[in-house]
């Protein structure tokens, strides 16, 4: 005798029956938005994905998959280089990395000195998102691949808003932040008597939050620095922590072959770093979580 299973409606084998309850069940325990009838992220046409800061192997699963999707990309230096492998077969767009500045700034608020600037800034941004547009309305998935995480400090950050019709798809990496505190071997969040880590950055106009201020605080800082200068970031540092605080650089945090970790005081740092030397990837800790460090030298 065949084995069954009594349904309402007829009588079912009994491998039939355990398929429909797993199905039942598969359907039931989807998130309620998909119930509802979102379109899934595998239908949406715009991504932010971060690939993390150093060598490949510290992309995601996640990222790799939402570059696979993608028809067009837009990468931030050094992707193309790193991520090749993900990128075959994909229309490859470089040269639209900085377009931040004034980013939603109106012309007739910009300094005369600063108008060549923006003209020329505002004119390639428009450039770019007209490519974007195009790509979509030819029913293309785009995606913007930066380093890094895209929401700490990144330049692509304004694209969120400018295409939140689209309902863009951010996709996080691993920060810098994340593989420097690898590269150091102990915890920012453990100061002797602190808790917090504040990222910063250089003090930009129009900012209230300058160094100077949180320095105050005396709670472990991380300074992304851009393209400033090291040594302006020591003398504000200076004003508020006393020279003997533990500071480090961490130079190519996530790069196996190029890390580099320098530390010493704020007494002492000036003449341990040479600054023109510096990478443009380089971040400044400083508080006593340092002195925690086992093997400091290794
Ligand atoms: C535009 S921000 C981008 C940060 C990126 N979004 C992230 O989450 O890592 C660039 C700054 O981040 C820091 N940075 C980026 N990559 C780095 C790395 N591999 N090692 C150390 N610092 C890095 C440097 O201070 C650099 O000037």
């Amino acid at each position: 005798m065949r084995n069954t299973a009594r349904t309402g409606m007829r009588t079912l084998p009994r491998r039939s029956f355990l398929l429909l309850v797993f199905v039942a069940a598969a359907t039931i325990s989807r998130p309620v938005y998909l119930a509802a009838g979102k379109p899934s992220s595998s239908q949406k046409q715009f991504y932010l994905i971060g690939v993390g800061p150093g060598d490949p192997d510290l992309i995601t699963l996640r990222a790799i998959r939402a570059i696979e999707k993608a028809d067009v990309i837009f990468p931030s230096p050094g992707v193309v280089q790193r991520f090749e492998e993900y990128l075959r077969g994909k229309q490859v767009i470089e040269g639209y990395w900085h377009l931040f500045p004034f980013y939603g700034v109106r012309a007739e608020d910009v300094a005369p000195s600063e108008r060549e600037r923006y003209e020329r800034i505002t004119a390639k941004r428009n450039e770019f998102i007209r490519k974007v547009r195009q790509a979509v309305a030819q029913g293309k998935v785009v995606a913007i691949v930066d380093s890094g995480d895209p929401l700490i400090y990144g330049p692509w950050s304004w694209t969120l808003q400018e295409f939140a019709d689209l309902d863009p798809v951010v996709v996080p990496g691993l920060s810098c932040f994340n593989a420097a505190n690898a590269a150091l071997r102990c915890s920012p969040t453990s100061g002797k008597t602190t808790k917090s880590v504040i990222l910063t950055a250089e003090d930009w106009p129009g900012k209230t939050d300058t160094i100077e201020r949180l320095s105050k605080l005396r709670t472990t800082m991380v300074l992304f620095t851009m393209t400033a200068h090291f040594e302006h970031f020591i003398q504000k540092l200076q004003v508020h922590w006393p020279p003997e605080t533990p500071i480090a650089v961490v130079e190519h945090a996530g790069f196996a072959e190029k890390e580099r970790v320098i530390t010493g005081t704020l007494g002492t740092i000036l003449s341990r770093v040479r600054s023109q030397q510096l990478p443009f990837e380089y971040l400044i800790y400083v508080g006593d979580f340092l002195q925690t460090r086992s093997n400091p030298d290794g």
